[in-house]
């Protein structure tokens, strides 16, 4: 891959905004930034603390970044993690769990420590889910916050499952999907009756706060929600739109996803 290969564009004062040909070769670049700061934080002797995503955006950074692991020697004994969310109720052993979803595309393929992954439980009693939510919140405050979040984007403008309502001071919670949201999972759950209503998702406080973010969105498929996020109104009704406001942030796009932009030519 060339310099040439990627359209590069900052889109707006707030927001980068980068536009690639394509999602491999925009996957290969997200991953190798993650692999630069798992390495640097290795070479200061500390954890790099990632929030990882779900749903057909990522798959090919974590296949990037398993190619790193076996043929560069990337090591992930120092990485903690954090996933976004996960449904409820949802077993662990489940197929279409975002447990066997993440070790699938990441973890059975990588040095991770298991006591370093955390995934939100979908097994819990409702009565527990207070409790366990205030956990995972401390749990990565005790990590210092997160230090890269990656994010996808559903077809509301949530991020992770924060639905249109989520305030940016919300916190890891169970909640309720979005119509759209469960009919866009009806192919992966074979029937919208098989799709669950619920899901424990991490809140956009713990979201916001990391200290580098990065949204992927691929195909003409999220153009508009994408074109929403970026140039909408700010406001918890695009839950994404509060990225807007956040320096750290950058939106990897194809072209596709691109389309609809105003000052993308
Ligand atoms: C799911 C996940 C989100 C993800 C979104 C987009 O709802 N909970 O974290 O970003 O879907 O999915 P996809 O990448 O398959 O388009």
């Amino acid at each position: 891959m060339s310099q040439s290969d990627i359209l590069c564009k900052t889109l707006g004062e707030r927001v980068s905004v980068r536009v690639f040909p394509s999602q491999m070769v925009a996957s290969i670049v997200v991953a190798r930034r993650i692999a630069e700061l798992i390495r640097a934080k290795q070479a200061a002797g500390m954890p790099a603390v990632l929030g990882l995503a779900t749903g057909n955006t990522p798959i090919q950074v974590y296949a990037e970044l398993v190619r790193m692991h076996r043929e560069e020697g990337l090591s992930f004994a120092n990485v903690v993690t954090f996933n976004l969310d996960e449904y409820y109720p949802m077993p662990a052993s489940s197929a279409l769990s975002y447990v066997s979803f993440m070790r699938k595309h990441l973890f059975d393929h990588v040095d991770i420590p298991q006591e370093q992954i955390h995934i939100p439980d979908g097994t819990l009693d409702e009565e527990a889910i207070l409790g366990y939510c205030r956990d995972y919140d401390q749990k990565i405050e005790d990590f210092g916050g997160l230090d890269f979040q990656l994010l996808g984007i559903g077809l509301t403008g949530h991020i992770g499952f924060n639905e249109p309502g989520s305030t940016p001071d919300t916190v890891t919670r169970l909640v309720t999907l979005a119509d759209l949201t469960r009919r866009d999972a009806i192919d992966t759950f074979g029937g919208l009756a098989h799709v669950p209503e619920k899901a424990i998702t991490m809140g956009m406080r713990s979201i916001l706060q990391a200290r580098e973010i990065v949204l992927m969105a691929w195909s003409p498929k999220k153009a508009e929600i994408v074109k929403k996020a970026l140039e909408g109104e700010i406001s918890a009704e695009v839950p994404a739109t509060f990225l807007q406001l956040c320096p750290q942030v950058e939106f990897i796009l194809d072209r596709g996803a691109a389309s609809l932009l105003s000052e993308y030519v």
